[in-house]
């Protein structure tokens, strides 16, 4: 995270200081290959069974933060995206694989259930971290890899939201940054835990590109 100006809106300060953070996820070389069709499919389903763990997770906060004050409003039932993936895995891998998650997914869902469970700063981190990714560069990202594997419709579900808009999604979700009543020191825990959502997202993958290089 680097230093952003204090009077700017939190929505504004969260994009700029963590766009080093961001600029090194996107590089971090795995996505791209996929997206130019560089890896086998198997790596596209990895990707898909590390996403698979760490959403359970997610959508597992979010169902017990849905009626906080705070973190409640960043509860859409329309972002649900475990039966997308769960859908996409049995298009990937066939019916009833054993899915196991890598090391970095197994931390990444570890500090989920630290601070994303009854800690509102810790879930919106989280959330904003993989929600907002997806509906920016994952907008992207699934056609490229849908073209580049040939799925047609099924396999990469994970990427559409049925019924949103992702540039009015975006706006209103930094609306809502804006007006969340974090308290004073929650914010900064929230930032923070931006940057390491970040490093969790860039070390698994890593270990996807190490295992896929
Ligand atoms: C190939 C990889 C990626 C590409 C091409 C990409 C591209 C983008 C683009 C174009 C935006 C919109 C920026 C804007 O509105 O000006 C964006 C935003 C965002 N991305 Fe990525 N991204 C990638 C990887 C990631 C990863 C791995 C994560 C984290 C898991 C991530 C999280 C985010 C978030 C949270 C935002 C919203 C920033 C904000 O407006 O507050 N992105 N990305």
């Amino acid at each position: 995270m680097t230093l952003a100006d204090p009077m700017e809106k939190l929505s504004v300060r969260l994009r700029t200081g963590t766009r080093m953070d961001h600029d090194a996820a996107q590089g971090s070389g795995f996505l791209d290959r996929l997206a130019a069709g560089e890896l086998p499919r198997q790596a596209y389903a990895d990707l898909a069974t590390q996403h698979w763990f760490i959403y359970e997770t997610l959508e597992q906060a979010a169902a017990v933060m849905a009626t906080d004050s705070v973190a409640g409003s960043f509860v859409f039932p329309e972002l649900t995206r475990l039966p997308a993936l769960t859908d996409d895995l049995e298009t990937l891998l066939g019916p009833g694989p054993q899915l196991t998650p890598l090391p970095a997914t197994t931390e990444y869902c570890a500090r989920l259930r630290a601070v994303a469970f009854d800690h509102p700063w810790g879930f919106v981190a989280h959330h904003y971290t993989r929600y907002l990714g997806d509906l920016s560069g994952g907008q992207y990202l699934g056609p490229a890899i849908a073209k580049a594997y040939a799925l047609n419709g099924a396999g990469h579900r994970f990427f559409v939201f049925e019924g949103v808009s992702p540039p009015a999604f975006r706006t209103r979700y930094r609306e809502l940054l804006d007006q969340a009543a974090f308290a004073p020191d929650d914010e900064q825990k929230f930032l923070a835990e931006v940057t390491e959502a970040y490093r969790l997202n860039i070390a698994v993958l890593r270990e996807l590109k190490e295992r896929w290089a």
